[in-house]
């Protein structure tokens, strides 16, 4: 009987020593807790496909002449869009714009005379030799014909002063008049 007990303890002992071998781990997985990364959101890659960013426009298309230099700035625009109605069979004054009867206007400004490629002028402005500016223009407009005789614009001219000063101002405004840098 004796023998038999010692058995029982012996094999209570060994089914303890197991139950303790399996016991050192659970100390791993707080090493897992590491800070979070920031989340670094990749720039976009190409600028291209960025949305434009939306800039704050100073002027409308030549609603006013706010950025001429004067006489033009204080000009009518009304009466310079008006009096551009005498112009516009013959002249456009965007840029690209077509040659009508008369040359495209735009970019005449600081422009030799009969500039236009492709535009077939008179011979009297081929030989003319000066550079448009808003003074010549308005010499120009007074009387086409007498200020160069036998050049081909068929326009008896403007009259009246202010309206003058009024569409070249609207010209400027419209054709991407730059005050000249001296
Ligand atoms: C009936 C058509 C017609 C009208 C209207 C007309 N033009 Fe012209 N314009 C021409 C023609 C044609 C020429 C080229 C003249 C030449 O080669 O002799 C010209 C030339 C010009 C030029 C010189 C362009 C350059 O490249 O050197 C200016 C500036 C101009 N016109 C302004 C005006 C303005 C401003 C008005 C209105 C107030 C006007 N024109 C009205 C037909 C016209």
């Amino acid at each position: 009987m004796t023998f038999s007990k010692t058995i029982l303890a012996a094999g209570t002992a060994l089914s303890l020593l197991t139950a303790c071998g399996g016991s050192e781990s659970t100390e791993t997985s707080s090493a897992q807790k590491t800070v979070e990364k920031p989340v670094v959101t990749p720039a976009p890659s190409s600028d291209a496909s960025a949305p434009a960013t939306p800039v704050a426009v100073p002027t409308g298309p030549a609603e006013e002449f706010a950025a001429l230099p004067e006489p033009y700035k204080s000009a009518d625009y009304k009466a310079g869009r008006r009096t551009f109605k005498l112009c516009q069979s013959c002249h456009t004054l965007g840029a690209g714009g077509q040659n009508l009867v008369g040359p495209n206007l735009y970019g005449v400004f600081g422009r030799e005379i009969g500039g236009v490629e492709g535009f077939e002028y008179s011979k009297a402005v081929e030989e003319a030799n000066f550079v448009w500016t808003p003074e010549k223009l308005d010499e120009w407009l007074v009387s086409p014909r007498n200020f160069l005789p036998g050049n081909k614009m068929s326009f008896a001219g403007v009259r009246k002063e202010k309206d003058r000063l009024a569409v070249i101002a609207y010209i400027m405004a419209e054709t991407g008049y730059e005050t000249p840098t001296q």
